[in-house]
């Protein structure tokens, strides 16, 4: 059945600004973060320490982190992507306790992303995650191009349950399926959340991460609940999409997202008003009008 409460990991202010050409201001980016917590989410995800020439949006890392220290201090869990040692040192020196390394199902998209074979991109976070254990961190693993890739078209289940293990192995705490480029349907998760738990990965330690670019993010995620998963990565305002996956648009919007849940009578914590609210403010900053449909209709007037 449906589980009764469902854990948003909210991408916003990462995977949704990672992509906007023109800079936000550090203090915009917490500022939105604020509002996000506010809005009751608990799960903010911040931003990432990767090389600054490769994702210059968020090339501010070090300055936005330490502004959010209070809401770290209230329990809101604020996780920051890492690729490398590099990253890690950085994101450990500004106290940060909940680390996310990102693999790839594809070789393309492993050598656009990282620069790095898969196996080199597994070898590159084995001491990161090691070290972030050591340190008492959480780790995710993120895994993108589980469904389909742009460069190599759709990827085989067992590719994906491959990788999915080796990240689990490294000692991540849970795993993060990304349908980065947003072709997966719903029959195409039963099918690798099914492969999962055949090779031993618990539903306990899956989350999902689905872009909405073909409009099947929230019937995928349905299949995911449905199945028994928890954790739901959502983008407030359906901004977002990554750079170096050719096609990728924005994540589900959080808003779609509580929407459907909250008719589901399934728990989220998020107050969708404020939540709206957040976006209709994020949009009005970045100067477009949010894409998403639920953001759209509560805030006609
Ligand atoms: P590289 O060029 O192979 O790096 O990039 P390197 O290890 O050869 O190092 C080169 C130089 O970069 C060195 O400096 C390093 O110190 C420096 P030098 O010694 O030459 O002066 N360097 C760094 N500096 C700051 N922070 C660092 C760092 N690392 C190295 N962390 C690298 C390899 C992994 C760094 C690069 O490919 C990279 O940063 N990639 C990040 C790409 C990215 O962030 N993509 C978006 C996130 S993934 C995503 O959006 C998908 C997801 O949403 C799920 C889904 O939708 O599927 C998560
Ligand atoms: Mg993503």
């Amino acid at each position: 059945g449906l589980p009764a409460r469902v854990r948003i990991h909210e991408v916003g202010a990462r995977d949704g600004l990672q992509n906007e050409k023109t800079a936000v201001p550090t203090e915009v980016k917490a500022e939105f973060i604020r509002r996000l917590a506010d809005a009751g989410l608990r799960t903010v995800e911040a931003t990432s320490f990767v090389h600054p020439k490769w994702v210059p949006q968020l090339a501010d890392a070090e300055q936005l982190y330490p502004q959010l220290a209070d809401l770290a201090g209230a329990g809101v869990h604020l996780p920051v992507l890492v690729p490398n040692e590099r990253g890690l040192d950085r994101a450990l020196a500004l106290g940060a306790d909940r680390i996310a390394v990102f693999g790839s199902a594809t070789e393309t998209f492993a050598a656009r992303n990282l620069n790095r074979t898969v196996a080199e991109s597994l070898a590159m976070f084995e001491p990161v995650v090691a070290r972030a254990k050591e340190g008492g961190a959480h780790v995710r693993g993120y895994l993108s191009m589980c469904f389909g890739d742009p460069w190599e078209g759709p990827v085989p289940v067992a590719q994906v349950v491959g990788v999915a293990k080796a990240l689990l192995d490294l000692g991540c705490d849970e795993l993060s399926l990304g349908d980065t480029i947003g072709t997966g349907t719903p029959g195409h998760v039963r099918s690798l959340l099914a492969a999962l738990n055949g090779a031993g990965v618990a539903t306990d330690r899956i989350g999902v991460h689905f872009h909405d670019t073909y409009g099947q993010a929230l019937a995928n995620t349905l299949a995911a609940l449905e199945h028994g998963v928890a954790t739901v990565d959502a983008s407030a305002g359906g901004l977002g999409g990554c750079p170096y996956a050719k096609s990728a648009t924005g994540n589900l919007a959080t808003e779609d997202l509580v929407w459907m849940l909250d008719g589901l009578g399934i728990e989220t914590g998020v107050d969708l008003a404020a939540l709206t609210a957040t976006s209709v403010w994020m949009a009005e900053r970045l100067g477009r009008p949010s894409p998403s449909r639920t953001v759209r209709a509560l805030s006609h007037k």
